[in-house]
């Protein structure tokens, strides 16, 4: 059946159509659906598949690693079995890491913490001295790291996403000024757009040369492992680049087991040069005495090696590819005819993210959100949570069962064209 795209329909095809959804719309209002697709959380599921990380430890011999009683104080920059681990799948030196607790998000907050505190190992100059600190946003980003931002007060500058990452052109602008003191950056599988960077896009950050000594980039690899679709795209070690191009000291790198063991109960990482280690330790050091080591030896164990862990996301892989494929068949079939939206098609990551007609991110949110599905808010996904097209939503298709997942979908498509329409007919 042929399908005419709304831009092509006169005002009265418009109008029959309205009727059509808004009778489409108060049906899925009957059903009283409560589905979420707001976060990027596991499904049980994946949980369960991974659950033979509770057996690992079983008797008091087992918490003994390589003469280091995990049971007791000791190794705050980590175990040694476990830098070596995260040092395999980030492709740097054991030295490199220091082996954080359950969240990277909470090291990345220490790191610009102690900035604003302490300042970093470049500059002793804390940040709060500053008249003003800046922020570059690559945008549509990760809401959490724009938290960070704002609770701290500094200014955040939103820069474009291109398919090869942030637009580098403007962050080698921004630069220049002394007052841009960090820019974040989920360098594969970006949340929301699951771009992956170009290996141009790496190496122009590893060289840019900020006027602010103490400049850091901050490279959240939180999906460095998690293709659902093909096989595991090998990465560029950004420490290394960095070294070469003269910054060692430039480059916070974080990871953690999130997305491959338990979300909130796996270790996390920061790799960066061996002398911002040695200063983030000696920091750490007043604030802790150790980290869960016990956490990291039963990681250690069950998750091995690089080539393990990447066997182990096959299984996930298994799972997440089919609900990723619901998401592009429903929006494919319901959506793409009529013209009203576009979105990107990851192949890894935990995403998909949807730019809507502008001017109705907001209103589909709404019109979902009273059909009793849950999406993240939007805006969410700029600095402020101010979108300034109205137009991005970040789906999160990995939580609900692929039964519940397509009937959230139906709503999510019936939402955009009625928002859609109310727009057109409006104008
Ligand atoms: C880009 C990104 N970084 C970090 C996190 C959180 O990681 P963690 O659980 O290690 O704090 C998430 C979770 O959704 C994320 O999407």
């Amino acid at each position: 059946m042929d399908v005419t795209p709304y831009s092509c329909m006169t005002r009265s095809q418009l109008e029959r159509e309205y009727q059509t959804v808004q009778a489409a719309y108060k049906q899925c209002q009957e059903k009283k659906w409560n589905l979420n697709m707001s976060r990027g959380k596991p499904s049980k599921a994946q949980l369960d598949m991974v659950s033979g990380l509770l057996t690992q430890l079983q008797k008091p011999e087992d918490c003994m690693d390589g003469g280091v009683d995990t049971r007791n104080y000791g190794e705050l920059a980590g175990l040694p079995s476990a830098r070596a681990y995260w040092a395999d799948m980030l492709d740097c030196k054991p030295s490199q890491i220091f082996v954080g607790g359950v969240a990277s998000l909470n090291l990345m907050f220490d790191v610009v913490s102690r900035a604003y505190t302490h300042g970093l190992a470049d500059s002793p100059r804390p940040w709060c001295r500053e008249e003003k600190v800046k922020f570059l946003c690559p945008a549509p980003g990760y809401d959490r790291h724009f938290f960070i931002g704002e609770s701290f007060g500094a200014e955040m500058i939103p820069i474009p996403m291109t398919p090869t990452g942030p637009d580098m052109d403007l962050v080698e602008e921004y630069v220049k000024d002394p007052q841009v003191k960090l820019i974040w950056n989920v360098p594969k599988y970006s949340n929301p757009d699951g771009i992956i960077y170009s290996e141009e896009t790496v190496r122009r950050f590893a060289n840019l040369k900020p006027a602010a000594p103490d400049f850091a980039i901050m490279w959240d690899n939180a999906y460095c492992v998690h293709q659902f679709q093909g096989e595991y795209v090998p990465f560029p070690d950004i420490l290394s680049l960095c070294a070469e191009a003269g910054r060692p000291n430039m480059v916070y790198e974080f990871a953690s087991t999130s997305k491959i063991t338990f979300s909130g109960g796996g270790i996390s990482c920061l790799a960066s040069s061996e002398s911002n280690i040695r200063y983030f330790t000696k920091l750490f050091g007043i604030q802790m005495i150790s980290n869960d080591k016990v956490n990291q030896l039963r990681h250690v164990r069950y998750l091995q090696n690089k080539a393990h862990t990447l066997e182990i996301m096959k299984g996930h892989a298994a799972i997440m590819a089919p609900k990723f494929q619901v998401v592009s068949e429903y929006l494919n079939r319901e959506i793409a005819p009529l013209g009203i939206a576009h979105w990107n098609d990851p192949k890894g990551g935990y995403f998909v993210s949807l730019y809507a007609m502008p001017g109705t991110a907001k209103r589909v949110w709404e019109l979902c959100r009273d059909a009793g599905i849950t999406m993240t808010e939007a805006g969410a996904t700029y600095p402020y949570g101010k979108d300034p097209q109205d137009s991005n939503l970040r789906i999160a298709p990995s939580l609900p069962p692929v039964a519940e997942l397509e009937q959230a979908m139906e709503v999510l498509c019936v939402c955009l064209k009625l928002a859609a329409l109310e727009k057109l007919l409006n104008n």
